[in-house]
């Protein structure tokens, strides 16, 4: 039972506490302010500086105290006592929860060991940068596909049947680069629908691009070796490069896409990787001069390029693109493709064409390394994708996607007459709404985020350019109804930005 004492003297301090934790999470990286708000508490909480049982000042006093909305404190009051760190008592008041255990919720004593784990600079350096727990699903959130559409009946039948059928080779670990059915299911499909020429054996299941990704680090460059990526660049990437101990070297992305010059050579890369058919985050498709111009580069400097072709499915408008593979005459192209996006992605499965020269390695590196398994899993989504399932799926999720593009582009139409755009192609999950320079991206996205919707600014994804500004804008799980709600919110808070500047 939580004891009733009256209420905290230290309103004053706390705010001045909760307000510098703040400023620092926000200099960190662009959390919305509810969680910002959110995090600065369950730190104020777990360091002790608000005992067990202390009640809390009001959601009121709170608001004028820290100069934000009701809502952006009422939402991170919510989290914590849904997470228990609070609980709400009718008429009475929220108090800490007095099952926090003492030690911590305490004093604590100058011996004890701190809560923040020494760690590695490369640890600091992945976890002090561009995170994925700014990834809630939102209506706006970028790279959330619609996966509340996925058919759980049916999949839940496919994988009971599989499990039906297991015999024990299927429990075990996986050497040969994945089940071989939904290997032939992903070479059926690369050929047809991406003119990537292959054997089946080229295909490795793994589970997703971020493992492909680390995969090819480890095997083919080595510690302090150059990769090229796009800037602006897709943050799983550069963290996969940052931890098996690449250098990043960032290639400025034009409408073109990747667009290399002489002074980046002077960066040799190892690696050179890219999203050709939808650069993210801004949308730019990669022309055939630059398709060639990269595969030229990557045989002058003996590099390998990683083929990142995450979102190639839904292309709404344009004659449908072939991959950079397909015009790989020297097997210089590893393809990365993933079903995150199409189907779900907790599902965790991905694939990896190699050259026909690599696969005898990455086999025995993968199974080295991951110990890859889920056959049953992997036996069930081969047979989805026999059974036109995932065409099916692929249909459905096209058709909504590009109605919800079209309904958030309509919603954004007021910025369109300012000096707002959208670059790069009628395909993915996003689009990428550009903004003068003079726009501070990043608070702007925060500000979004006190009203309670997640964007993302263009500037974090940037690896050294400084002048691209935008808003990446998720419309995947964003249903009509939400867009229609939300969206004009979002466009206003956008012009009002606009307007400023004038
Ligand atoms: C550019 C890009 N590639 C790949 C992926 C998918 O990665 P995974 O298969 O690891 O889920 C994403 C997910 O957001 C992405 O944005």
């Amino acid at each position: 039972m939580v004891p009733v004492r009256p209420p905290t003297e230290t309103s004053p301090m706390l705010s001045e506490l909760l307000l510098t934790e703040m400023t620092r999470l926000r200099l960190r990286d662009s959390m919305p302010l509810h969680r910002q708000l959110y995090e600065a508490m369950r730190r104020a909480l777990l360091d002790g500086k608000l005992g067990a049982g202390d009640r809390l000042p009001s959601s009121r006093e709170l608001t004028q105290d820290l100069k934000l909305s009701r809502n952006t404190v009422v939402a991170a009051l919510n989290q914590l006592t849904v997470e228990g760190y609070l609980v709400s008592r009718v008429g009475s008041g929220t108090y800490v929860n007095d099952t926090l255990p003492r030690a911590t919720t305490n004093q604590r004593s100058a011996h004890a060991p701190s809560h923040v784990a020494r760690l590695s600079q490369r640890g600091t350096a992945l976890s002090s940068t561009f995170c994925a727990n700014q990834l809630e699903i939102q209506p706006f959130a970028p790279g959330v596909a619609d996966f509340s559409a996925f058919p759980v009946a049916l999949w839940q039948r496919l994988q009971n049947k599989h499990w039906r059928m297991t015999y024990p080779e299927m429990l075990d670990y996986s050497y040969s680069g994945g089940h071989a059915p939904l290997r032939r299911a992903v070479a059926d499909y690369l050929r047809v629908f991406r003119s990537v020429p292959l054997e089946v054996e080229q295909v490795i299941i793994t589970s997703g691009t971020q493992q492909s990704l680390e995969l090819c680090a480890q095997l083919l460059a080595d510690h302090g070796d150059t990769v090229w990526l796009e800037d602006p660049a897709y943050w799983g990437a550069v963290k996969a490069f940052m931890a098996t101990g690449l250098r990043t070297h960032g290639i400025r992305v034009d409408e073109e896409g990747m667009a290399p010059t002489d002074t980046d050579q002077l960066h040799p890369p190892r690696l050179i990787y890219t999203t050709p058919s939808h650069q993210y985050p801004t949308g730019a498709v990669m022309s055939l001069p630059r398709r060639q111009q990269l595969l030229a580069l990557a045989r002058t400097h003996d590099a390998w390029i990683l083929e990142d072709d995450y979102d190639s499915e839904f292309r709404f408008s344009g004659p449908p693109l072939s991959s950079l593979a397909g015009l790989d005459q020297d097997q210089r192209v590893l393809y990365l493709g993933s079903f995150s996006k199409v189907l779900y992605p907790g599902l965790k499965l991905g694939y990896l064409v190699v050259p026909k020269r690599l696969v005898a390695s990455f086999r025995q590196a993968h199974y080295d390394l991951n110990r890859p398994g889920q056959m049953p899993l992997q036996a069930a989504l081969a047979e989805f994708i026999e059974f036109g399932h995932f065409a099916s799926c692929l249909r459905r999720a096209r058709h909504s996607y590009a109605q919800r593009r079209q309904h958030l582009l309509e919603a954004l139409q007021p910025c369109l007459e300012r000096q707002a755009y959208i670059s790069g192609a009628e395909q993915g999950l996003h689009l990428c709404l550009r903004l003068p320079t003079a726009i501070d991206d990043k608070a702007l996205a925060l500000r979004i985020g006190a009203l309670g919707l997640v964007v993302r600014a263009l500037s974090a994804y940037c690896i050294e350019r400084t002048d691209a500004r935008g808003l990446v804008i998720g419309y995947g799980y964003a249903a009509l109804a939400d867009i229609e709600k939300y969206g004009p919110i979002l466009a206003n808070a956008i012009c009002t930005e606009l307007d400023r500047l004038r």
